[in-house]
């Protein structure tokens, strides 16, 4: 891991179980505060980015009636060079069906990596809290994403000014209430149609010149042959997804598969005193996750992974990998690696394959990338980002909290750390089976918010 600094390791070894070495070591570099970040780069996204739009959108909850408006901010292209008079459309969503007027909060749900819709306004924790507060609620898509693309694509020009800075640059949004005191920039996009990928058919189809794929991997659902190395690196990242995403979504609304669950199809041999059959488990989990997205097959072909993310048209889904493979470069990094003797992929060359993906699509070097990182850390402070009045918010289940700030550095830089809790699960609509220590941590929620906008009225008298 030479060269990519700042990283973590987390085991998930227990979340299945002895009999099962379930463990995932997640692995990711940079951890640019209040950025939630839910799929890694590279192949394995491509799943992941798929289940958490099904997330998204199952949990948007875009009942009728609700009506938010969605409006067009004229943006800078690059708000850093005031001589650059381009501009574009930015999509923002209104709901201010509970706003008590001037001198209520308003809410305000910073877009992450994929499109926004109007339930990023009307569902979830920000939406439930608004009727209490007669707070207006508004979510801002993030610039490059959904329906805010700048005219002209998605090409390595015009992608430099896609990045987290950008996105945190002063808007040009006028006549806007005083901000409410800022909890956190949640990426959590509400999913658009959702991106059943063009993939091509044809189970286990033979390898040339008398090379069979090897035979237990090609009845797990891949879309083409394994004949090459590189086509068979390409389904074990899918299926670390599929593991990574039943952890990642675990218990969530929409998640077609959660931890127990994969873990019982696992072990379900083991459990009647037979031969544990794993890999028969794996593949009806495989199975299982295919159909919640509407595709047939895992995909399994790096040559199509790479022409799929050089494609610079905008995507008709809200899914956004070419752009979020482009910030994984040029940013965050976020690699989930498999380098522990306890992770049950051990054959992943998941570092190299992840980096020369950068290369591959856009030229950039695997140092420029380390350099990206480190400059993204020093940026925004790391683990030790000195914000005002931010509540870091994460639940103990999620991989990516390794890489948020899970401990409070003063009372205002407050953490919440939520027991039992997956990717931001604090986030989604309240329902009847949320487990207590979620709703406890709803509540947490809750009083901070109390305290600090108490606070923001006194300093405003
Ligand atoms: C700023 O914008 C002007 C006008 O488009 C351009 O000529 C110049 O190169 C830009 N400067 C930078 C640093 O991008
Ligand atoms: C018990 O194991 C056998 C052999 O693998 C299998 O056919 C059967 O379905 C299992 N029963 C249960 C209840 O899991």
């Amino acid at each position: 891991m030479a060269g990519v600094p700042g990283l973590c390791a987390l085991l998930l070894a227990s979340l299945c179980g002895l009999q099962v070495q379930g463990a995932q070591a997640l692995r990711a570099a940079g951890s640019p505060a209040g950025l939630t970040p839910s799929a890694p780069a590279g192949p394995a996204a491509l799943l992941l980015r798929r289940l958490r739009e099904r997330v998204r959108r199952l949990q948007g909850g875009e009942g009728p009636g609700l009506g938010p408006r969605a409006g067009w901010l004229q943006q800078p292209l690059d708000p850093f060079n005031s001589s650059d008079g381009r501009t574009f459309l930015q999509r923002y969503w209104v709901n201010d069906r509970h706003w008590a007027g001037r001198d209520a909060p308003v809410f305000l749900h910073l877009g992450g990596e994929g499109s926004l819709g109007p339930g990023s306004v009307t569902a979830g924790h920000p939406a439930a809290l608004a009727p209490a507060w007669g707070a207006l609620v508004i979510s801002l898509e993030h610039r490059f994403y959904g329906l805010s693309v700048p005219a002209g694509g998605l090409g390595s020009t015009q992608l430099r000014y896609l990045s987290s800075r950008h996105r945190s640059a002063p808007s040009c949004a006028g006549g806007s209430a005083a901000a409410s005191p800022e909890v956190r920039e949640p990426a959590s996009p509400e999913g658009a149609a959702s991106g059943a990928a063009v993939l091509s058919s044809g189970l286990c189809a033979p390898g040339p010149a008398g090379a069979p794929p090897p035979p237990r991997i090609c009845h797990l659902g891949a879309c083409g042959s394994l004949s090459r190395a590189e086509d068979r690196a390409e389904l074990l990242e899918a299926l670390q997804a599929l593991v990574g995403s039943a952890v990642q979504y675990d218990g969530q609304t929409g998640a077609p598969l959660g931890v127990h669950q994969l873990c019982g199809l696992l072990l379900q041999g083991a459990r009647n005193g037979s031969h544990p059959e794993a890999y028969l488990g794996l593949r009806l989990a495989a199975q299982v996750v295919m159909h919640s997205l509407g595709q047939r097959c895992l995909s399994s072909s790096r040559a199509q992974t790479v022409t799929q993310l050089k494609a610079t048209e905008p995507q008709e889904s809200g899914v956004g990998d070419r752009q979020w493979l482009y910030q994984t470069c040029t940013e965050f990094g976020f690699y989930v690696t498999c380098e522990d003797p306890g992770c049950p992929f051990p054959q992943l060359p998941a570092l190299p394959s992840h980096l020369e993906l950068c290369e591959q699509v856009f030229g950039l070097s695997a140092s420029s990338v380390a350099r990206a990182v480190a400059q993204t850390n020093s940026y925004y402070g790391g683990q030790a980002p000195g914000a005002t009045r931010v509540l870091f918010v994460n639940g103990d289940t999620d991989p990516w909290q390794v890489l948020s700030v899970t401990q409070a550095s003063g009372p205002s830089e407050a953490a919440l750390l939520i027991p039992g809790a997956s990717h931001c699960a604090d986030m989604a609509p309240e329902r009847p089976s949320d487990p207590a220590s979620l709703r406890r941590g709803r509540q947490s929620i809750l009083r901070q918010l109390q305290t600090w906008l108490g606070q923001a009225k006194e300093e405003r008298q």
